[in-house]
Order: C-alpha cells, then structure tokens, then sequence
C-alpha cells in the first residue's frame, strides 16, 4: 500500500483499483442479456471496462475550462462526430494526403475518456495531450465528473433517432458476441431496448440528460442530432466550428474547406479507406478489440424500417413520445 510520500506504482494503483472496484461490482444489478455482462450503475448500463474508468473518471478527472469533450450514447454517430471535430481543429496542419484521418480510425484520434485514459489507471498523464485537450464520453450526464459540469469545458453530445440507435446496436453487438454466444434475437434485443436496458441505456434517459442540460447553458451544451447533420451538414459544420472555437473564415468557405471537410469524413469515403476496412481499434488496455469495419454499417438515417415491424415501430415513438415530448424533444426521422 502506498504512503502519502510515494506516490503509487502503476501495480499497486491496478491492484487498489481491481480491489475497489470487485467490491463495487458485485453489489450491482448485473444482467447478462445482450451476450457481455453489462451493470446498472447511477441508473445507466454499463460493460465492465467503461464503468471502471467512468468511475475512476469521477474520481479524479479535473476539467480544464478549454477542455471539449464529445459525447454520444453509442451508436448515435459517434465516429461521424469525432471524425467532423478532429478535422474541424486540425484543419490547415495537415497537406491532404498526410491527414491523420486517412490513416487512422477517429476513434484512435479522440479517445474514450473513460475507457482509453481511465481504465486500469486512476489517475492518467492527461498534460501531455496538449491544448485545448480533446476527448470523448459515452457517460450520461448525470455521471459526468462534477469538475465538468463545474468547469467552462464545452460539451457536444450528438444523439439520434432511437428506431436506428437500436438497429445499429443491434447489428453491432452481434458483430461483437464472443464466439461461443449465439445471436440476440432482434425481439429479444428489442424487448431489453424497450425496457431500457442497452450499452448506456436507457436511451431516453440518456438523451434527456444532455437536453436539459442544454437547455440550461446552451453556451456550454450542444445539442445535435445525426438526422439534421445529415440533411444540412454544411450549416452543422459552421455551428460546430463556432461552438468549439474556430469559426471558417469567409476565405475558407469560398476555398472549398468546408467541402473538403464533409467529403473526408463522409461515410463514403472513411468507411472505404484501408485502416477502416482492414484495421482494428484497442480500447482500453487492449481489453476491447474492435475491428474498425465494424463501426461503419450503412450510415443512413431510417434504415430501421427496413427491420422494425409497425407494432414495434409505434411501441418504440410511443416510449419516446412519453418520455422526451413533454421536455420538447422529437426526433426527425425521415430526410
Ligand atoms: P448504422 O449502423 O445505422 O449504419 P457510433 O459511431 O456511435 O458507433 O455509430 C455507428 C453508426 O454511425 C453506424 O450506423 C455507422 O454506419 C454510422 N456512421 C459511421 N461513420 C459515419 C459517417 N462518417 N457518416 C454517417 N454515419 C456514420
């Protein structure tokens, strides 16, 4: 065990840490129905690696107030909007053919902060980062370290309609099942939707944190939706420049930047390249082993009718409807 003089060796902070956290959770409400264990915690599911770092994130991430973070429920975009964000700041640093996000996935370029800086490790080396420093999140809102929600750090959560979030998720985690799991039931996988019980669901509950949120301090809060994004990405980019800091210039937009930046991270073009087709994303610690394929499916907005029957259809927008009209939260879903 450590003393206050000497600071703890990587082991010993591992070895606290797994301690701690058996003990946390083996006190949780665990449920093994979508093939990986997820745990309820502060009212959200988790898989174990992105709850261990979310709560070494509370713990003991301190905020910067020029720190941007990204957050979305998985499945909503995510990768869209980390790729849009990188190449928005590091626009002009790169000659085209060099540019980071040819050669690696967007996850790689912003990472999970919960899962790529805090699992296995308490307190992370976040100074070499640079600045502004730049991460991603799949918590809710609720449970998002007090110093960021204290601080000025600006947030951007992309959500999406729940009909596609599903039906992405659920394509996604059959790709992800271990070998020996047979597929989730598309029912089956609804039903666990439905009752909110999904990688950080439930969904509305979700959504509905980072809305009030918002609504509260739109300066801090950026609400977007993949839907509009995809039907008006020129006027989403120039608001996401604005918000985070780095407006276009007007010589920018009539040097085609804006374009260029919509093609690069289109899903045409990123889902095509080498490292997105073939290469694989380690999250943390090499405890999650995705291939990058995997994150893009077909990137279109109402690809769940394709799936979805009508009675599950109107169960889906009457959940939603209770749950988020009343806060004046709809979702378009045709484009
Ligand atoms: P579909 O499964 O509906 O195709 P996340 O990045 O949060 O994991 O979300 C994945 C979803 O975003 C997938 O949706 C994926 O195809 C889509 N996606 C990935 N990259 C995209 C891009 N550049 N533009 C639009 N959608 C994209």
């Amino acid at each position: 065990m450590a003393t206050s003089q000497t600071p703890p060796t990587p082991q010993e902070e591992k070895e606290e840490l797994s301690h701690g956290c058996k003990e946390l959770l083996s006190s949780l409400p665990t449920t093994n129905s979508w093939q990986h264990r997820l745990y309820q915690y502060q009212g959200f599911w988790y898989s174990e690696g992105f709850l261990l770092g979310t709560i070494a994130c509370q713990r003991h991430f301190q905020a910067h107030d020029n720190d941007l973070l990204l957050a979305t429920i998985p499945k909503a975009g995510t990768t869209w909007l980390k790729a849009l964000a990188f190449a928005i700041m590091n626009r002009g640093c790169y000659p085209y053919p060099q540019h980071p996000l040819l050669s690696n996935n967007p996850h790689k370029l912003v990472p999970f902060l919960e899962m790529d800086y805090y699992t296995n490790k308490q307190t992370p080396d976040l100074e070499c980062i640079g600045s502004p420093r730049f991460f991603s999140t799949h918590a809710p809102y609720t449970s998002l370290p007090q110093s960021i929600k204290d601080s000025n750090c600006r947030i951007i959560y992309l959500c999406r309609n729940p009909r596609d979030v599903f039906i992405s998720l659920w394509h996604f985690s059959n790709k992800m099942r271990p070998e020996t799991q047979s597929p989730i039931s598309l029912e089956d996988a609804f039903d666990l939707f439905c009752a909110g019980i999904s990688w950080r669901g439930p969904f509305w509950d979700h959504v509905l944190g980072y809305w009030k949120a918002s609504l509260k301090s739109s300066e801090k809060v950026m609400f977007l939706n993949y839907e509009n994004l995809k039907r008006e990405p020129l006027v989403l980019l120039k608001r996401l420049a604005e918000f985070i800091g780095c407006p276009f210039t007007t010589e920018e937009d009539r040097e085609g930047v804006l374009h260029d930046i919509l093609r690069l991270c289109s899903f045409e073009n990123l889902s095509n390249l080498d490292v997105n087709k073939t290469g694989k994303t380690h999250m943390g610690k090499d405890q999650y082993k995705f291939e990058n394929t995997h994150f893009f499916r077909r990137g279109e907005v109402g690809d769940s009718s394709n799936y979805l029957t009508t009675q599950m259809i109107e169960r889906l927008d009457r959940i939603t409807e209770e749950k988020l009209k009343c806060y004046g939260l709809t979702f378009p879903i045709s484009i």
